[in-house]
Formats: structure tokens, sequence, C-alpha cells
């Protein structure tokens, strides 16, 4: 069952020959078959790993990104495979359907996908009513908010502000997402006066901590002008980074829609340094983009993440990747001499 007589090659042949977007489907069927927790059996949590985060318990600081469940319909057999924290989202006030299919693509040579998703969601009120069935968590949740794709960019705010009331009780922290490429006009609100006002405006609606999620296709210098001002405006952190819609990182790929994996992942590391530099020991700063090892992990670990995300790796390694991201860091900091993660977290920051 575990690494050593890995079946995850087998699988990955019977589902890469379905469409990528139904693979995922039946992949989250599986993690809801009730029984998986208990095949599965969570790791047994290492205090090397462990982090107090808002007052919450993070066993180890590897998570899975947004998209990946956006109605939470998966939260316990997602929470078996070892993660140590799992965003759920994006969810939309209302239900949408998204964009249409094919929207979701394989680029395996460079073990990346593309998505064009569009946040095919069931809406916040089935998300919350699915989160208040799961409670209490087996790990702590972020989730991810955004607007509604027929919702004028002016009024967005309106948006975040319902999302803010409805699901901030049921969130260990959210997540304002201004940097999907598949919202037309959304990437727009990434200006330091909508980040202060959608920050303003969840004031008192939401006594969580909320994160704001950036783009890859900033300029790192502008990212992390934008970091710095929401941690000014009162965010807790930041997610960095998105997909990205630059289409030159890989030959023969175009619109529509953000790759994420191993095409992005210097990219993205880029951006995430840019903030790291500006706003190391200001808030939370979580690195995703193209992580798929303990190494790149402990790469972005050291630059200042306190938290890391994935979402593509696990559909090209497979189901246990948390796991062996979990033990390959503990056995880095074996290596190193380190003692515990907080000591591993910006590492290689100047002014740590
Ligand atoms: C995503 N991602 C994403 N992000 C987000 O904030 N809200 C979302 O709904 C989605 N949906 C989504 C769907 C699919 C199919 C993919 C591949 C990705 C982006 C994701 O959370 C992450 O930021 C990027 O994919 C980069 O990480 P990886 O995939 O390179 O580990």
């Amino acid at each position: 069952m575990r690494e050593k007589i890995s079946l995850y090659p087998y699988l990955r042949r019977l589902l890469f020959g379905l469409d990528s977007e139904r693979a995922h489907e039946f992949g989250l069927a599986a993690l809801r078959i009730p029984a998986w927790p208990h095949v599965l059996r969570a790791p047994h949590p290492d205090p090397r790993l462990l982090q107090s985060l808002w007052g919450k318990t993070f066993a180890n600081p590897v998570g899975l990104a947004a998209g990946f469940d956006k109605d939470a319909r998966a939260v316990r057999g997602l929470a078996a495979l070892g993660f140590g924290f799992l965003e759920v989202g994006t969810v939309t006030p209302r239900a949408q359907p998204g964009n249409p299919k094919p929207r979701m693509f394989r680029h395996p040579e460079a073990e990346s996908l593309q998505n064009a998703l569009g946040f095919n969601n069931r809406g916040a009120e089935a998300l919350a009513r699915q989160l208040e069935a799961i409670a209490p968590y087996p790990v702590p949740i972020g989730i991810n908010l955004g607007k509604n794709k027929d919702t004028p960019t002016e009024r967005a705010l309106d948006d975040y502000r319902l999302l803010f009331e409805r699901l901030a009780p049921l969130a260990d922290y959210l997540v304002v997402n201004l940097s999907s490429p598949n919202t037309p006009g959304l990437r727009d609100l990434q200006n330091e006066r909508f980040v202060r006002d959608v920050l303003a405006a969840a004031d008192g609606a939401a006594r969580r901590p909320i994160l704001v999620k950036l783009s890859p296709d900033l300029e790192p210098r502008i990212a992390a002008d934008l970091a710095a001002a929401a941690l000014d405006a009162g965010a807790a952190g930041i997610i960095a980074t998105n997909t990205t819609i630059d289409y030159s990182l890989l030959a023969g790929s175009g619109p529509p829609g953000g790759l994420s994996g191993q095409v992005l992942r210097e990219r993205s590391f880029e951006v995430f340094q840019a903030i790291a530099a500006r706003t190391f020991g200001r808030g939370v700063l979580v690195s995703v983009g193209g992580i798929d090892s303990a190494e790149e992990a402990y790469r972005r670990l050291k630059a200042g993440a306190s938290l890391v995300q994935v979402y593509t790796a696990l559909v090209y390694r497979g189901p246990f990747l948390p796991r062996r991201i979990n033990e390959g860091l503990l056995a880095l900091m074996a290596r190193d001499g380190v003692r515990s993660i907080a000591e591993v977290i910006g590492a290689d920051q100047p002014q740590r």
C-alpha cells in the first residue's frame, strides 16, 4: 500500500487515459469513499514539523492548494493523505458552472497543467452547509473566495463582503483571490486601492485571518509593493502564486487558461522571493507554484514561507506526495542539524 510498492504509475496510466477534468472527478470521488481515511491513516504528526498559526495547530507545512476540492467534498480523504492543511474553494457567492468544456489540459512532458475552469462551484451556501457537516475539521481549513463571473468588477466588493459574512465563522483562514486568469477583470483588482477596500470590508465581519493570493504575472517589484500594502492594511499573509498566462514558458501552449506545475516553478519562486524580501516577518507567507519535492519545499521555506501548497504535482506524482515531502523535509533538517521547522523558515532571509 505504501511508497515501496507504489501503484500510482499504473493508476496514473489509467487516469491519463481520461480527459483531465474527468480524471480529476474520478480522483475526488475515490477520496470521498468513507473507508479511505481508515485505510490510509494519516501519518503520525512529527513535532519537528509542527507550527501554531493564528491559534491553530498545523501539523506540517504542506497544504493542498485551492481549486482541487472547490466544494470541500473530500476533506477527510485529503487530510488522510498527510496534508497539514487544506484550502477549499474558490467559492463564489452564487453557484456557477464555469467555462465551457474542455477546460483542463495536461502537458505531461513538462509535468504541467493548464486550466480555464472559471470558478465552477456550488456557491457559498452549499459550501457552508458542507463544512458545517464536516466540523470539527481533521486539519485547518482555509476558504478561498472569488467573485461571480457576472458580478461587474465595480461591484466585486459586495461579493467579497457577502462571502466574508457567510463563511468566516467556518474558516481557519480566508483568502481573497485576485489572481485567477479565468474570471474576466479579476486580476485588475490587484491594486492597492482595492486591496485596502476589501480588507476594510472584511473588518468586523470576519474575525479570521485574511490572506491575499497574487499572480505570478505581476512584476516582482509590483507584487512586493502590493503584498506590503496588503499587510499594512491588515492582511494576515500572502499566498504567491496562482497560475500564469505567460505562454512563452511552454512552447506550443496558448490560451485559454493558466499554466501550473513545473513550467511555473521558477517564475513563482522569483515573485515569492521578491515578496519575502520586502515583507518577511510581517505576516504568514505561503509559497505555491511548481512544488513537487521536499527539496523544493525546503527552498521555499528557507526563502521565507511558513507554509507551502501543492496541486499539479499531486496529479503527476500521486497521493503519497505530501507524506514524501514531509519525510524528505525531516531528512533535510536532520542533514542540516535543524531541530524545528521554525529554524528553517526564512533561514535565507538576511534580516531574520
Ligand atoms: C487551480 N488554482 C486555483 N487557485 C485558486 O486560487 N482558486 C481556484 O479555484 C483554482 N483552481 C485551480 C484549478 C486547477 C485545475 C489548477 C491546476 C489550479 C491554482 C492553484 O491553487 C495553484 O496556485 C497553482 O496551480 C500553482 O500551484 P501548482 O499547481 O504548480 O502546485
